[in-house]
């Protein structure tokens, strides 16, 4: 399921944008680096601060399976500063400003507690097209809902405890992006067997309904 629906992702962005560059902000194992890497990504980046040590095995071993070409960087995006960072030795960081065909970022809006500092910096490095899946809610006003902070986060400094749950308007959301210079915002149809309506998401009240969007310049 998470295969089929993450593949299509990568898959209708790599169609419109083929042969581009690609940064997977959040980039976790490296699924969507090494599927961009399999459908003709000139370069495809993942951007990640979980253990370096775990990550860059995960996509090194996808890499040798499958024969993708996917690099792995430790780094991620500052709520502080508002900015993506690199952080090779896991402790200091410099600011990461590399610009890239596409970007791509899988559920980490939703664990944003300034998601449009965050949409705005994702859209500085995406020179053609930034790909977002999120929580989303159905509203006709331009609105956040926050969830209450979870018993994990609370030891976090305040606004950045609000991080579980985060969801826009999809009426905010398209009305960032245009205001961020894309042409073009549109919602990716979830494959049959993706995880749209399936077990655990559609029992995530908390994230909203999820959906994918694909926004272009
Ligand atoms: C819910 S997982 C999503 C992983 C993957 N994108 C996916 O869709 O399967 C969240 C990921 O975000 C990463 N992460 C957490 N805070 C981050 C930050 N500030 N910047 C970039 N990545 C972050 C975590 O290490 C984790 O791999």
């Amino acid at each position: 399921m998470l295969a089929a629906t993450y593949d299509n992702f990568i898959e209708v962005v790599t169609v419109q944008v083929p042969g581009g560059t690609l940064l997977d902000v959040a980039c976790n194992n490296g699924y969507f680096p090494v599927s961009a890497s399999l459908r003709g990504c000139s370069r495809a980046v993942g951007l990640d601060p979980g253990s370096r040590t775990i990550l860059s095995v995960s996509v090194g071993a996808l890499n040798a399976i499958t024969g993708a070409k996917a690099e792995f960087l430790s780094g991620g995006y500052s709520s502080d500063h508002h900015l993506l960072y690199t952080a090779p030795d896991g402790v200091n960081a410099t600011p990461f400003e590399e610009t890239f065909d596409i970007v791509t970022n899988s559920a980490l809006l939703c664990h944003m507690s300034e998601p449009l500092y965050f949409l705005s910096t994702l859209s500085r490095h995406a020179r053609r097209a930034l790909l977002i899946y999120s929580g989303f809610i159905e509203d006709d006003d331009y609105l956040f809902r926050y969830n209450s902070v979870s018993n994990w986060n609370v030891t976090l400094p305040f606004p950045n405890c609000f991080n579980d749950g985060t969801a826009m308007s999809i009426k905010l959301f398209r009305e960032s992006m245009r205001l961020l210079g894309f042409k073009s915002v549109e919602q990716i149809a979830p494959p049959p067997t993706g995880l749209q309506d399936r077990e655990p998401f559609a029992a995530m009240k908390r994230y909203g309904t999820m959906k994918a969007f694909l926004c272009l310049r």
